[in-house]
């Protein structure tokens, strides 16, 4: 029999390891990988790019590693959960934030948007007119991280509250009736009100200073790796083309709370917002010049990690020469462990880390 071998934990010399990240619903987050992930990031790096941070598991994970993180995502909701638990290092909602965020709405003529837009689509009328209400009472919070700390308990109390946890589907309510469901779900029944007040403490106990200065943006990458200096390691976790590369449909609804559109379509059975922002990861046809440009622009950064996985658009083998100019390339591979039935792996997939060092 082999013998069992208790590896100690990764983080048993960082003061910050029982903070917890509040848990995400996050298409292609990497929560569960943040384990594996941390140890390939060197012990010497300081400052550290989370370069498509998306719900911010891996910048949060890289605060509780000590580093100074610069995290970015080009959508303005996200980059809320980075200032929120990322850039702010104390302010937390208090219950008097908290009656304000609950007063009725402060100008329903210009707050009505949710009520207009997503009335019986994914929400009850009640519950439009809370969210208007309550992104109407946002401005009345004192500083800029109470209000992203408020936008990022909302936005994650309203996908608790849907089927699925996204909006690229019309099934909300359907589901939110089937007495089926909700006995797995019982969100689908529990007022958005109710759930923040469950998740608030959840985001307050995430907030921590680690003595250095961290930073959160809201910008297309290729407009921000330009400006950045002294990055010691860039984490990329861009969409993956082929598979849920599409974030502006799954979550179009947190980002037109968050932005609160007045110049925007809104179109197709969801209400997506029309247009959308530019990625350069959605499609086949840009992909390939992103990532060329995507190095190319980091060349002043030493160490990058990229996650992949084996079922998307460029092939990693494509990626690896598109790297190979610039960087010496290896490739980690994540074998799942699953117990169920020892198929070992989760349909056949895998988790990849392609690793770029000088
Ligand atoms: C695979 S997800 C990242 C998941 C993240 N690592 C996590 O753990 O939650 C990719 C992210 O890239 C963002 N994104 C897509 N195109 C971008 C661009 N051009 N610049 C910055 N962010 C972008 C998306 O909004 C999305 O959140």
């Amino acid at each position: 029999m082999n013998p069992i071998i208790v590896q100690p934990s990764l983080f048993e010399d960082y003061k910050f390891m029982d903070i917890q990240f509040p848990k995400p619903q996050y298409l292609g987050a990497k929560y569960v990988h943040g384990d594996w992930i941390a140890q390939h990031i060197p012990e010497n790096s300081n400052t550290i790019l989370d370069a498509f941070s998306g719900s911010q598991s891996i910048g949060f994970l890289c605060k509780k590693m000590g580093k100074s993180v610069i995290s970015n995502d080009f959508l303005l909701f996200n980059s809320e959960i980075g200032k929120a638990l990322i850039e702010n290092k104390n302010t937390i909602l208090t219950n008097d934030d908290i009656n304000i965020l609950f007063s009725p709405n402060s100008d329903n003529n210009k707050y009505n948007l949710m009520e207009r837009l997503f009335t019986d689509l994914f929400f009850i009328r009640e519950e439009t007119r809370f969210l208007d209400a309550f992104r109407s009472n946002i401005n009345f919070l004192e500083n800029k991280y109470k209000k992203a700390l408020a936008f990022s308990v909302i936005n994650r109390a309203m996908t608790r509250k849907v089927t699925m946890g996204h909006f690229a589907h019309t099934q909300a309510l359907v589901y939110a009736s089937n007495p089926e469901r909700v006995k797995r779900n019982r969100s689908l029944i529990r007022s958005i009100k109710d759930i923040f007040l469950e998740l608030v403490s959840e985001y307050n106990n995430a907030v921590f200073d680690n003595g250095t200065n961290c930073v959160a943006y809201n910008e297309n990458i290729f407009e921000l790796l330009p400006s950045l200096y002294d990055v010691d390691v860039a984490y990329f976790d861009p969409p993956y083309c082929d598979s849920h590369a599409d974030y502006q449909s799954f979550y179009h609804l947190l980002e037109t709370y968050t932005h609160y559109w007045k110049d925007k379509e809104f179109i197709n059975g969801t209400k997506r917002y029309s247009p959308k922002k530019e990625s350069g990861f959605d499609t086949k046809k840009e992909i390939i010049n992103s990532f060329k440009l995507l190095f190319k622009l980091s060349q002043n950064i030493p160490y990058w990690l990229i996650s992949y996985n084996d079922r998307s658009y460029p092939t990693i083998e494509t990626l690896m020469e598109l790297i190979s100019p610039y960087r010496e390339v290896t490739v980690e591979r994540k074998i799942y462990q699953s117990g169920r039935g020892g198929r070992g792996s989760v349909a056949g997939s895998s988790e990849i880390l392609i690793i770029c060092k000088p």
